[in-house]
């Protein structure tokens, strides 16, 4: 009788979440791939979830376990993403933290390519692979209330960002520093900035569940009481 209630302000809310990498194959046996580890989209999942919301995650190949109290729906590839996520929507936010692959190659060979003997390696043709984000952004039937796209950069971290918020019509993005120097992609640390259209706001670097645990604070306080 004297357990203390959890404090659950996303109950009844829906929230869907990408995580991950995605891995675009080449042939059967080879795939173009990244860095991400998925910890901070499954972080948020957790989070999200903890806080009392219906929490769907689309996750790319990671090797974590799916967080508790989420349903997980397992994809390799961005246009499987893309169509899992559509499947899932509309709700009432969305978090974009997968890092999905901007290219994919033009044709899937069924076969496996084999050295032919020359010593000349083959040439791959890239074609861009659907922006997940940008057209659950673009699309009204699609978009939930709260829209948070992430942006992983290497260099002017806010300007990219500030433009990735316009291009693909998000609420929130979540800029990231991923250069070298600050070493994050896989790690257990992020130090982010929160754009939005009306500011930014600086968030001291603190692990991934910390950074999971305010945004979804955050997220909560956006979306209100029911
Ligand atoms: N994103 C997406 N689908 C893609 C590429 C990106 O949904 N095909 C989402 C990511 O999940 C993230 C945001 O868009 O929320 C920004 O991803 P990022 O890779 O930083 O941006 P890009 O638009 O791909 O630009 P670039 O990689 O050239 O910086
Ligand atoms: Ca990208």
């Amino acid at each position: 009788a004297d357990v203390p209630s959890p404090y659950r302000p996303l109950a009844g809310r829906r929230i869907v979440i990408t995580s991950g990498p995605t891995h675009e194959p080449i042939d059967p046996v080879r795939y173009i791939a990244n860095r991400s580890s998925g910890k901070q989209g499954h972080a948020i999942a957790a989070a999200a979830a903890a806080a009392g919301a219906e929490v769907l995650l689309v996750a790319g190949p990671v090797n974590l376990p799916d967080p508790y109290g989420v349903t997980v729906v397992h994809v390799e590839t961005a246009r499987e993403m893309l169509a899992a996520v559509k499947a899932a929507l509309p709700a009432d936010a969305a978090v974009m933290a997968a890092a999905v692959a901007d290219w994919r190659v033009a044709s899937e060979g069924g076969q496996k390519i084999k050295k032919d003997g020359s010593g000349k390696p083959p040439s791959l043709e890239f074609v861009e692979n659907p922006d997940i984000l940008a057209t659950v952004g673009h699309d009204e039937a699609l978009r939930p209330k709260l829209l948070v796209g992430f942006a992983a950069e290497t260099q002017n971290v806010l300007e990219n960002a500030q433009s990735k918020l316009v291009r693909k019509r998000a609420d929130w993005i979540v800029a990231n520093d991923v250069s070298a120097e600050t070493g994050i992609m896989g790690g257990d640390a992020n130090t982010v900035r929160i754009i939005t259209a009306s500011g930014i706001e600086d968030w001291p670097s603190m692990d991934k569940q910390e950074v999971a645990t305010r945004l979804v604070r955050r997220i909560a306080d956006f979306l209100g009481g029911l």
